[in-house]
């Protein structure tokens, strides 16, 4: 480990400020963009050709070997003067803070606390490195099957590759659908350094996707939908009565972008997900199949809020993985083949059951008063649930809790066990035993 990282890792330094410390980032990301600016210039400020160009120089100079998780927040607090900086106000990153600024490209350094990347391409090249944390990556590829103009497409999100970044690792950025891809962060902060040109001119729009069909242009804010979702979120506050009437009307006269982006933004005001249903069922006359598309957007966009909001509360790495798991995987196999291949040396499913427990007397986010899962997992209940994982079919727990039991006591135990396994599909751990 290069001594300076040694030292340095830790999320405050002990070592006092001083002169040294507080001029480690400045001086770093000087050398690192001046190596970057000069590979660029030689190779004519041709932006198909940045990707390798930055991707190559993070490896040669990895920031995650000469600086801490929060030394960049550090220095820009302290600091007397920073480079130029691009979008103050927005709220991608916690923050994101530009390092090395030219007309043509910049660094960044990107932080998060809590937040997860929705599944999104780039109007950009680049690449980007993770210095410090670590999180789950995963790529996708959508096979478009019908559009709405050039800022909202229906068609299949279909994920590719699921991979866990770590601090040293690089990824290229291609601009356009050749890297559609979300974060999910683990480690709290996660730290990734993006080296990347200005947007590029044949890279409009720089799509988001929601699952399981939706390609959307989250960038377009037309004035009159702001306001739209800012008055219905105002009605809801004031517990307005016609607010579901109203939202049923405006769904059934909206233009198809207005349409999806207010179902998207206005589900939360219904009080109940049939109120919802009913309300889009009732524009499916104007909207056709984008009707359908959106209560099947909506509901995984529920899934993941729970999954998220509980990812807020935990955070421990090991915990979080497991909700980025669930995030991302709709059946148990390949949630226990990927904890097993972290932990070669462990039994997953002990390992899974034991988070089940730690994590079980959180807070429900989709069931106030309750607690996220309402199982015993002491004694038979335990094994129940443990020899479920995986989505085994109720014949095979059966066989395996007789290895154990009773073998006549588990068989008239038969019709519960098949209710038990129903509930724990239910639970926001329903992944897990699919
Ligand atoms: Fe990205």
């Amino acid at each position: 480990m290069h001594p300076a990282k040694e030292r340095r890792t830790g999320l405050t330094s002990s070592a006092p400020r001083d002169e040294s410390s507080s001029g480690a980032v400045p001086r770093f990301f000087q050398q690192l963009g001046d190596r970057i600016e000069a590979a660029f210039r030689a190779a004519g400020y041709d932006e198909a050709a940045f990707p390798a160009i930055a991707e190559a120089a993070l490896r040669e100079a990895p920031p995650s070997d000469h600086l801490g998780a929060c030394d960049t927040l550090e220095w820009a607090l302290t600091a007397r003067a920073i480079s130029r900086q691009a979008n103050v106000d927005d709220a991608f990153g916690q923050p994101a803070i530009q390092v090395y600024v030219t007309q043509r490209w910049y660094i960044e350094v990107l932080h998060w606390l809590d937040g997860t990347t929705a599944i999104h391409q780039h109007g950009f090249n680049g690449a980007f490195h993770v210095l410090a944390g670590g999180s789950i990556h995963a790529r996708y590829r959508f096979e478009e099957e019908r559009r709405y103009g050039a800022r909202l497409r229906l068609g299949r999100i279909e994920r590719e590759s699921i991979e866990v970044l770590r601090a040293g690792d690089v990824r290229q950025i291609h601009a356009g659908p050749a890297l559609i891809h979300s974060l999910f962060h683990l480690d709290r902060p996660s730290v990734t350094v993006v080296a990347r040109t200005a947007h590029l001119p044949d890279a409009s729009p720089q799509l988001s996707y929601a699952p399981p069909c939706l390609a959307f242009d989250p960038f377009y804010r037309p004035e009159q939908l702001a306001r739209q979702r800012q008055s219905a979120e105002a009605l809801a506050r004031l517990g307005h009565r016609d607010l579901e009437a109203l939202l049923a009307r405006v769904y059934q006269g909206a233009d198809p972008f207005s349409f999806a982006a207010l179902a998207m933004q206005t589900a939360a005001h219904f009080h109940s997900e049939e109120g919802f249903r009913a309300a889009v069922l009732g524009a499916r006359d104007a909207h056709g199949e984008l009707a359908d598309a959106m209560l099947a957007v909506v509901a995984e966009q529920r899934r993941q809020d729970a999954i998220t909001g509980l990812r807020v509360k935990v955070r421990s790495p090991e915990h979080r993985l497991l909700l980025a798991l669930l995030l991302y995987f709709d059946h148990g196999r390949p949630i226990l083949e990927l904890v097993s291949a972290r932990w070669p040396e462990r039994d997953p499913e002990e390992l899974v059951v034991r988070w089940l427990e730690d994590l079980s007397d959180l807070p429900d986010p989709r069931r106030p008063g309750r607690r996220v899962f309402d199982f015993e997992l002491e004694g038979p209940g335990g094994a129940a649930a443990r020899a479920m994982l995986g989505g085994r079919p109720l014949g095979e727990v059966l066989e395996i809790l007789k290895r154990d039991f009773d073998a006549a006591e588990v068989d008239r135990q038969a019709g519960d066990l098949s209710v038990l396994q129903e509930a724990l599909r239910e639970t926001v751990f329903g992944p897990l035993f699919r």
